[in-house]
């Protein structure tokens, strides 16, 4: 193999998701200069279906800063959810609660908008590398070394790395096991999630308490529809058959109202294991980590993408003023400033999980507590008040 090609740069980004493509175009558009390094390729990222909801802060870091993206034209403004117990459901305003929205718009479309905004404005995103790590990250010039896509060896001499390459990435890792705490839980399920073709269930997103377990009526568009019901993680989604799927979501939905879901072809089922995991600081030496690389939560109340984006913000802005200001202070204090919020995440996501699934364990007692749990907020205005500010998003730092 032909020697290590040598490019500097001012920022290394690992990681071509959302994160990472926000983190970039934020750099550019500041005149700093950068390189985005993914093992994927374009396709399969396009092709990973996660959360579909954004809220309002993680909207307009799209709209205000030119992505020009579709989110606007092809997402749709959610004004509230529906909170369904015991066969009831209860309407959340959001916008009576606390003057906000959120849009629902999956993150692959996010991340097809960010790709093609940033190969618009030119940027360097290299996509399909292998055998990347990052090294000398205590010092001035961390660096981070890739093959490409033509098999051709780079090392880039950077000042400052971004880690945003998910929670299997190589960033955190990077990171001396005695300078970091892992915090993590488990939880005993996981959600079996499919795609189908067919009609909305409902005008809104439901989320679905029941003695049968959890279930989220969420959407995609017009015709294709987004739908989980909570299982266990070594559940395997090719046994389902299709109506084994749809009794077992309608079972979930079941109510006096008589409220029954809108059958269709399903043409995606998958389970996806979740967990609750945390990394602290989310920095070590020059290396700086964001989104899903320092933290992930269980999926209920889709806090992962803007959790993510929020990291980049505040990571943008420190490193804007490193090299506007030549201050480090904003960089020194990233990690305390944007674990702050992501701690606040834990906690709504833990607490909505918690609060929304089965334990197959539990007792009479501990159902009846979730009741009363779930009673609590969903009439209480003060109740409803914190789920709706935690669900459409605190202010930014
Ligand atoms: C979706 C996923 C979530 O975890 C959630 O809370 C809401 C919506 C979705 O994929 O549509």
């Amino acid at each position: 193999m032909s020697s290590a090609q040598i490019i500097r740069t001012k920022v290394g980004i690992v990681g071509g998701g959302p994160a990472g493509l926000m983190l970039s175009h934020l750099l550019s558009r500041a005149g700093i200069d950068n390189i985005v390094i993914e093992k994927r390729d374009h396709e399969t990222i396009r092709n990973t279906h996660r959360a579909g909801i954004l809220e309002a802060g993680s909207v307009k870091m799209l709209t205000d800063t030119g992505v020009d993206g579709r989110v606007l034209t092809e997402g749709h403004r959610h004004d509230g959810i529906d909170l369904r117990f015991n066969g009831v459901s209860h309407r959340l305003d959001f916008q009576d609660l606390v003057g906000e929205s959120v849009w629902l718009y999956p993150q692959n479309e996010v991340f097809v908008d960010l790709a093609v905004a940033r190969k618009r404005d030119g940027g360097d995103v290299r996509f399909s590398v292998t055998d990347s790590d990052v090294l000398d990250l205590t010092t001035d010039v961390p660096k981070m070394r890739f093959t490409d896509a033509d098999s051709q060896r780079f090392e880039v001499h950077c000042d400052i790395i971004a880690g945003a390459d998910g929670s299997q990435g190589i960033c955190k890792r990077a990171i001396p096991a005695d300078e970091r705490t892992d915090h993590f839980i488990a939880y005993p399920f996981a959600w079996f999630g499919i795609l189908t073709e067919a009609p909305p269930s409902a005008p809104e997103l439901i989320y679905a308490n029941s003695e049968h377990g959890f279930a989220l009526i969420s959407q995609r568009s017009e015709r294709v529809q987004r739908m989980y019901f909570q299982c266990d993680p070594n559940e395997d989604a090719s046994v389902w058959t299709e109506d084994q799927i749809w009794d077992e979501l309608q079972k979930r939905v079941d109510g006096p109202d008589g409220y029954t879901l809108k059958r269709g072809r399903i043409f995606e089922q998958m389970v996806l294991p979740f967990r609750s995991y945390v990394c602290e600081p989310m920095r070590y030496g020059n290396l700086f980590l964001a989104g899903d690389a320092g933290h992930t939560v269980p999926p209920t109340g889709a806090k992962g993408l803007n959790l993510a984006l929020a990291d980049v913000k505040v990571l943008f802005e420190a490193i804007d003023s490193f090299y506007a200001a030549g201050s480090r202070e904003l960089l020194e204090g990233y990690s305390d400033t944007t674990l702050e919020r992501v701690w606040k995440a834990q906690n709504f996501s833990f607490w909505m999980t918690s609060m929304l699934h089965t334990r197959e364990d539990q007792s009479s007692f501990e159902r009846k507590r979730i009741l009363g749990e779930l009673n609590s907020v969903a009439t209480s205005r003060y109740g409803q008040q914190y789920l709706a500010e935690a669900y459409t998003g605190w202010p930014s730092a």
